[in-house]
C-alpha cells in the first residue's frame, strides 16, 4: 500500500468500537476518528473550538434527523460529522478529513 505524505494509517478497522471516538496524530495535528452504528466512519480535528481542548474524541456520538453527530464533550455543542458545521452556530467548524478502509486498515488523509 502507498500511501501520500499526508495520510497515514491509524489502525485496524475492526478496532474501532461503534460509536467511540478515538484521537490520533495526522502529522502533527489531533484528529478525532469515529466509528459510527451503520459503520461508517468519519475524522474531524480533536480540538473543540469553544474551549480549545483537544477532548473532540471523547465527545458523545448521535444523530439529530438524519444527521449524524458528535457533541463536544466540555460544553455540548453538536457537530455534523459529515461536514464538521456546528448544528445551531455554523460559524464553529471542525475541519473534516478523508477517511477510508484499505486492507482492513483505517487510512486518514488524502
Ligand atoms: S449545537 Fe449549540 S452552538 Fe452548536
Amino acid at each position: 500500500m502507498t500511501l501520500s505524505t499526508t495520510a497515514v494509517v491509524v489502525c485496524p478497522y475492526d478496532a474501532l468500537l461503534p460509536e467511540r471516538g478515538v484521537a490520533a496524530l495526522l502529522g502533527s495535528r489531533q484528529i478525532a476518528l469515529f466509528r459510527v452504528f451503520s459503520g461508517e466512519l468519519f475524522a474531524l480535528g480533536n480540538q473543540d473550538p469553544v474551549s480549545g481542548a483537544n477532548v473532540m474524541s471523547r465527545g458523545i456520538v448521535g444523530s439529530r434527523g438524519d444527521v449524524p453527530t458528535v457533541a463536544s464533550p466540555m460544553f455540548k455543542q453538536v457537530y455534523d460529522l459529515r461536514t464538521g458545521v456546528c448544528l445551531d452556530d455554523p460559524s464553529l467548524v471542525l475541519p473534516v478529513y478523508p477517511v477510508r478502509v484499505v486492507d482492513g486498515e483505517v487510512i486518514v488523509g488524502d
